[in-house]
């Protein structure tokens, strides 16, 4: 066999391998418990469907349990041939109305739950065994849910997503039992509800220059009217919007509305610029905290919000503010004097204050991302925690609930792999495997306050997401994963079962008709990621120059990151790349001890240019025997170009030496920003 061959047979035997799945109970997420036999009972087109459950429900389980074929309606119970669901009121291991009971005899299937939502992921888990062949093996699953809240969240400002995508999207998320919908209403990149009394917001507010997020932000960001040539935006109609609560609340989905305040805004601004501090449109993101026509048309926008919206939950955003402008405002200056406000902070606790007691006046809680915390926790508000953990066990430590979305787990506008082989990402690196390890309980955290973690969600910022295709794209399988999380007990998860049921999954989400990523295909993480490099200088001391320091929300673990063995991966935050934001750059030495024969020295670099981080302009490689006088091995001055892939170059030396310090300085472009590097490697 000639080499090539050998190569391309080796290859195909390798995915074949890779795509391989064993036979077992194929459903997602995972159930509390499984008992199955090897006799089968088979549906055919006279397997007959019955339920008790309440009128109303009755009428949508019907029409949902026949339009996916599991039998035909019988008015009377059945005994034989039967699918039967019922409505109990107890069941033994099950605590959660959620939870149901799914017993498969000769006779047929029984599904037993508290509710009807019980009763529908019943139907789901029957759905998702009987996928492939119509039959279903003799035995008992009891199940019910880890978490109350499961949740995704859909940006549709960045990039404006109709109602038959939230659609389809609500079919797949009941079919892997999450039931909520969290939409980012409102942005910078346009407003996408209909709101009466405000008529501009979706006018204008709505509507843009440029299609592509990217294009727009780095241009004018300007808002257009709606008729003007090649204006590109959206809205629901409110009309639409009760279309898609029914369509979500008969899938058991409850649909939370994020409305941003008091950052976030530039759209409402640019048409309404009186509600900002200075007056002048696309001046500033926040709305003026000092106001009181601001609380007016927040809080009548509000009003049309939860006439439309049934949620428990109103979303206020609440993150990312500036607050500068509050600090010269004269009105803002005024509400800190009359409310004995001293910091910016409290302002915008003040501001959240309100907001929720209008909310909670009208029975509806407020929830916010974790940013709400800051300048003091209104009373009865829920934090949605983003950056990282801490917010949220913190709100739950002050007996607050919380819901969890941390962005090293939850974001899936990070890339799923590899990044040159994907199209372009917010930047990170978030494969499903890191999805699937997330656990939001930490052994940390007593078990009363455990009780208050409400659940997980699953974000999609849409900055880089511009079609349908691509939402879906980012979405699946990551999301199932975030489902498993969700849903299933610790004890019964296993990434190796998981990953061989998301092969399958990605193939039924395909023949639906949806997009997934090419799970089967998946490259993985950075060769050389996973596993230690050894070299000489593994252990070694390493000192930095004056004016090297490291910056510390990047220090990959501090003074012997860069001699520690381990390489980072695809991204700068995977806590193996170390950062450096100061003028010098690089200039570190490492002591390797004594003098020792060396054949080579390098270093890795990464480049991803929207968050600001760039290869070196220069890289000089040096050695020395007392640690004083060193002796250049190399100077390689690079041309930095920036541009939008995320690129890792090695800059090195290699020849025949010896030396016992090795010094490796790394200056940064004109472009400024980060430099990021893993390990200085020296053999
Ligand atoms: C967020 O990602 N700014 C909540």
């Amino acid at each position: 066999m000639k080499k090539s061959t050998l190569a391309i047979g080796l290859t195909l035997i390798t995915l074949l391998v890779a795509c391989e799945r064993k036979e077992h109970v194929s459903i997602i997420p995972i159930p509390l418990s499984v008992e199955l036999q090897t006799k089968v009972f088979t549906l055919n087109e006279h397997t007959q469907l019955w339920t008790n459950a309440s009128n109303g429900e009755e009428t949508f389980l019907k029409e949902y349990a026949i339009k996916h074929q599991l039998g035909v309606w019988s008015d009377e119970r059945p005994v034989s041939n039967a699918i039967i669901l019922e409505i109990v009121d107890t069941l033994p291991d099950i605590e959660t109305p959620e939870g149901y009971m799914l017993l498969t005899d000769k006779s047929g299937v029984k599904i037993s739950a508290l509710s009807e939502a019980g009763l529908f992921y019943g139907i789901q888990t029957l759905l998702q065994m009987t996928s492939e062949e119509k039959t279903i093996a003799h035995g008992k699953i009891i199940d019910e849910p880890r978490f109350e809240y499961r949740g995704m969240m859909l940006d549709v400002s960045r990039h404006f997503f109709g109602v038959d995508f939230i659609k389809k999207q609500i079919e797949a998320m009941a079919y892997y039992k999450l039931n909520h919908l969290h939409l980012h209403l409102t942005d910078a990149a346009g407003w996408r509800i209909e709101i009466k009394r405000y008529p501009e917001l979706t006018q204008q507010a709505a509507w843009r220059t440029h299609a592509l997020w990217k294009d727009w932000w780095n241009n004018d960001r300007l808002y257009i009217n709606k008729e003007e040539e090649n204006a590109y935006g959206g809205f629901y109609t409110q009309e639409q919007i009760r279309e898609i609560v029914d369509y979500a609340q008969k899938h058991y989905i409850t649909v939370i509305p994020e409305i941003e305040m008091p950052s976030h805004s530039e759209e409402v601004l640019a048409v309404y610029p009186e509600l900002s501090c200075s007056h002048i449109p696309y001046k500033e993101s926040d709305f003026c905290a000092g106001n009181d026509k601001v609380f007016e048309f927040i809080e009548n926008v509000l009003l049309e919000i939860m006439e439309l919206f049934p949620s428990h939950y109103i979303h206020i955003g609440g993150d990312e503010a500036s607050k500068q402008s509050w600090k010269e405002c004269l009105l803002c200056k005024a509400r800190m004097q009359e409310e004995g406000i001293d910091s910016v902070d409290e302002l915008q606790s003040y501001f959240i204050h309100r907001i929720e007691s209008f909310l909670n006046a009208h029975e509806r809680n407020l929830l916010g991302w974790d940013e709400i915390l800051d300048g003091g926790l209104a009373p009865n508000a829920t934090v949605m925690s983003w950056r990282g953990t801490e917010g949220g066990l913190k709100a739950m430590r002050m007996g607050h609930r919380a819901i969890m979305t941390p962005g090293e787990f939850c974001y899936f506008d990070a890339y799923q792999d590899a990044p040159h082989t994907q199209p372009e990402a917010f930047g990170g690196y978030l494969p499903l495997q890191k999805v699937y390890s997330y656990d939001p309980i930490p052994d940390t955290l007593d078990s009363k306050t455990a009780k208050l973690l409400y659940g997980v969600q699953g974000n999609l910022f849409a900055e880089y997401i511009p079609t349908e295709e691509h939402m879906e794209y980012m979405a699946y399988p990551r999301i199932l994963a975030l489902a498993e999380v969700a849903w299933s007990a610790p004890k019964n998860k296993s990434f190796e079962d998981f990953h061989a049921r998301a092969l399958k999954a990605v193939e039924d989400l395909r023949t639906k008709g949806y997009h997934p990523f090419d799970l089967c295909h998946e490259v993985g993480n950075r060769p050389g990621a996973d596993k230690p490099v050894r070299h000489l200088g593994v252990g070694k001391q390493v000192v930095y120059a004056d004016g090297s320091a490291y910056y510390k929300g990047y220090s990959a673990g501090g003074d012997s990151a860069l001699v520690d063995g381990v390489r980072g991966g695809w991204t700068y935050g995977d806590k193996h790349w170390q950062g450096f934001l100061g003028r010098k750059g690089v200039d570190v030495i490492i002591d390797l001890g004594k003098t020792l024969p060396i054949t080579s020295i390098s270093a890795d670099f990464m480049q991803i240019c929207g968050p600001g981080v760039f290869m070196p302009a220069c890289v000089i490689i040096s050695i020395s025997h007392d640690g004083e006088t060193f002796t250049e091995l190399k100077r390689e001055d690079i041309k930095v170009v920036k541009d939008d892939a995320v690129t890792f170059k090695t800059f090195g030396w290699e020849g025949a030496s010896k030396a016992r310090y090795v010094r490796y300085q790394a200056q940064r472009s004109d472009f400024g920003g980060f430099l990021f590097v893993d390990e200085i490697v020296i053999k």
